[in-house]
């Protein structure tokens, strides 16, 4: 167990009938509100209504910054901030998902500066004092509902780069299942890989060799990721199933997990934006198609974690320790299949012969987040086993 500090400052107010309590909540922060929200889903499912009528019954005025998109881009991100400064917004309330967050986390961030906001993306700058921030959650995935972090494209670079600060928490978040009925089925199952992902990353990059209670608390928020999208994948109104993916996706990246595991990084992450960067793939499903490549590197490193994973997940306790490792590897897979996200390039519709353009673009991030074995090598290997 490493040291850490662990202070998470973001409220929740979690269940059913939660969301006009976000215009109390945002409004204590300042009555010029800017609004984020993305292309019309919750429009579509009463959300917007919702929103708005609370806001407008707590005192705000509302700047509206709609037109988020999946993946969200540096020149939407800009416009918000524009809008921002013009309106001498005081607060920002996101309505959506990771997409629409982020971004707002970005426009908090740019809004209060004169200078480019990728300068924070590039590590050129870092946050000062940014607008407060309050959110509804739409959808289980990112966890950003819960954290600093936010990812935002560069569409003229072509980068998809990430940081966090922690200036830049959420002060509320409103996490409303009911929210989430809407969502389809496929970015259901993306949400998942997600969260899934997030805790992946952290299991088998720590370098402590005795993290039990971590262990055991990833471990129960892998199961849970996949036993509540099956739960709603058979119905995709259920209450619980869309509770339990909720909260599992947002404690799958609030810090909890990382917390006394020492220095953990985001490999797969690492890779999938550049995918997304490139080819604007949904983050869930560029995830699943990278995750087996990267655990079948990984694992000839620590053979044993991942036959701990294959026991502790899937119950695989036959044959050699390698054996068992690639056992759970394969049952993961099996998953992804079976719910239908891709699990390789070929999925995605990206041809073998792009992996070199692939490597470069993701090297480039590498060299942000300081990870400097991912050089365009081992990431090329890593492609080829996708
Ligand atoms: O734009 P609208 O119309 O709302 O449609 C969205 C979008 O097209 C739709 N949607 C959202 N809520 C819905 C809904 N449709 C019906 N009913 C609802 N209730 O779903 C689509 C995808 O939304 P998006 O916000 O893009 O998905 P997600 O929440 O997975 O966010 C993905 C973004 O999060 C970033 C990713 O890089 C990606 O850009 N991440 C942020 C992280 C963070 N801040 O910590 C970490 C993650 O690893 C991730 O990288
Ligand atoms: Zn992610």
């Amino acid at each position: 167990m490493q040291n850490f500090v662990f202070h998470n400052p973001t409220k929740i107010l979690f269940g059913k009938g939660t969301i006009p309590a976000i215009g109390p909540e945002t409004v204590a922060f300042g009555t010029r509100v800017l609004l984020v929200y993305g292309s019309g889903s919750i429009k579509r499912n009463g959300v917007y209504q919702q929103v708005t009528d609370s806001l407008l019954k707590a005192g705000a005025e509302i700047v509206e910054h709609p037109g988020v998109q999946s993946n969200p881009v540096l020149s939407h991100v800009q416009e918000g901030i524009t809008l921002a400064k013009k309106q001498k917004c005081q607060v920002i309330c996101a309505v959506g998902g990771g997409s629409v967050i982020d971004e707002a986390k970005a426009i908090c961030a740019g809004a209060v500066v004169n200078y480019d906001v990728w300068k924070f993306f590039t590590g050129k700058k870092s946050v000062t004092c940014p607008l407060p921030l309050t959110t509804v959650l739409t959808l289980a995935a990112s966890g950003s509902e819960m954290n600093s972090g936010m990812v935002i494209t560069n569409e003229e670079t072509r980068q998809k780069f990430g940081f966090a600060n922690k200036k830049l928490y959420p002060k509320t978040s409103i996490l409303d299942p009911e929210a989430t009925y809407t969502v389809p089925a496929d970015y259901t199952v993306y949400g998942a890989v997600d969260a899934i992902a997030h805790v992946l990353e952290f299991y088998f990059t720590t370098q402590d060799p005795a993290t039990p209670v971590q262990d055991r608390l990833m471990e129960g928020l892998i199961i849970n990721a996949m036993e509540s999208c099956d739960r709603v994948l058979a119905d995709l109104y259920d209450y619980q199933g869309r509770a339990d993916l909720m909260w599992t996706a947002t404690l799958a990246l609030n810090g909890l997990t990382a917390a006394g595991l020492g220095k953990v990084g985001f490999p797969m992450h690492l890779i999938e934006h550049s995918l997304s960067a490139l080819y604007n793939v949904p983050h869930g499903a560029g995830l699943s198609a990278v995750i087996s490549g990267w655990m079948r590197l990984q694992c000839q490193a620590t053979p044993q974690r991942f036959a701990q994973f294959a026991e502790r997940i899937f119950d695989l306790r036959s044959g050699s320790t390698e054996e068992r490792a690639q056992k759970g590897i394969d049952a993961l897979k099996q998953w992804f299949e079976k719910v239908r996200s891709p699990t390789s390039l070929a999925a995605l519709k990206i041809p073998a012969q792009d992996i070199p353009k692939i490597a470069e673009n993701a090297v480039t991030l590498a060299s942000v987040w300081r990870m400097p074995d991912y050089d365009c090598e081992r990431i090329q290997t890593i492609l080829a086993g996708c």
